[in-house]
């Protein structure tokens, strides 16, 4: 990578404990070879570790910059655990306009603090396939109410190491105090909510 590159990589990713580096580890053990779609990824070129295949979709321009370097691919073959070599893509537009990517064409959808990805990328993830999401801006919340997605896993973190959990799933999505979430309610305030029991991400399966 080039320096600029680096540098942004690093400032924001380069401590290996907060990278979530683990998160797509187990992610990508339940897929085997699957192709990802990160929409509001900024710089966060992680998952390309674990998955031969990422789209990367953001209107920042620091990340526009990052993934045009040349050397992304050298940077990603030191780093990746599989055997193919990585494919990247990148899209500078708002994930929320139509994507230059096939209806049901990616195996994972990733959300991870960039807003309604669950909702305005559900139609890229194939029925079938894999939601991770955390509930930062409410998306988890979101998806948990969509009769498109059923909840397969939580993420439990402990000092950046992820577990997948998939016993006792009728207990998320609680909330501690007041009346159940709504749509409404969760477009309004773009915020998780506060669960009796909560996680640092969700799985669900696209079931229609
Ligand atoms: C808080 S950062 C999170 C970056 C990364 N997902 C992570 O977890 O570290 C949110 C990113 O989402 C991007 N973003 C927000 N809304 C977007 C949209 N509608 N289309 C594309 N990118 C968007 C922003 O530009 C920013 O880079």
């Amino acid at each position: 990578m080039n320096a600029k590159s680096l540098a942004v990589y690093q400032k924001y990713y380069g401590d290996p404990r907060h990278d979530r580096s683990s998160l797509f580890r187990v992610l990508a053990a339940h897929t085997a070879s699957a192709t990802a779609l990160y929409p509001g990824s900024f710089v966060h070129i992680v998952p390309s570790f674990f998955f031969p295949t990422t789209v990367y979709v953001d209107t920042d321009k620091q990340a526009r910059r990052f993934f045009a370097d040349p050397d992304l691919i050298a940077f990603l073959r030191i780093r990746k655990e599989y055997a193919h070599d990585p494919t990247v893509r990148f899209h500078a537009v708002s994930y929320m306009d139509p994507l230059p990517e096939p209806d049901q064409g990616v195996d994972v959808l990733i959300s991870q603090f960039a807003g309604f990805v669950s909702q305005h990328c559900r139609r890229y993830l194939r029925i079938g396939g894999l939601l991770v999401a955390n509930d930062s801006h409410g998306d988890a919340s979101m998806a948990a109410l969509d009769p498109s997605y059923a909840l397969r896993g939580v993420f439990t973190e402990q000092d950046d190491t992820y577990r997948l959990e998939t016993s006792h799933l009728e207990r998320y999505f609680m909330p501690r105090r007041g009346s159940p979430v709504t749509r409404d309610d969760l477009e309004r305030t773009q915020r998780g909510i506060d669960y009796t029991y909560s996680a640092s991400a969700y799985l669900f399966q696209r079931v229609a």
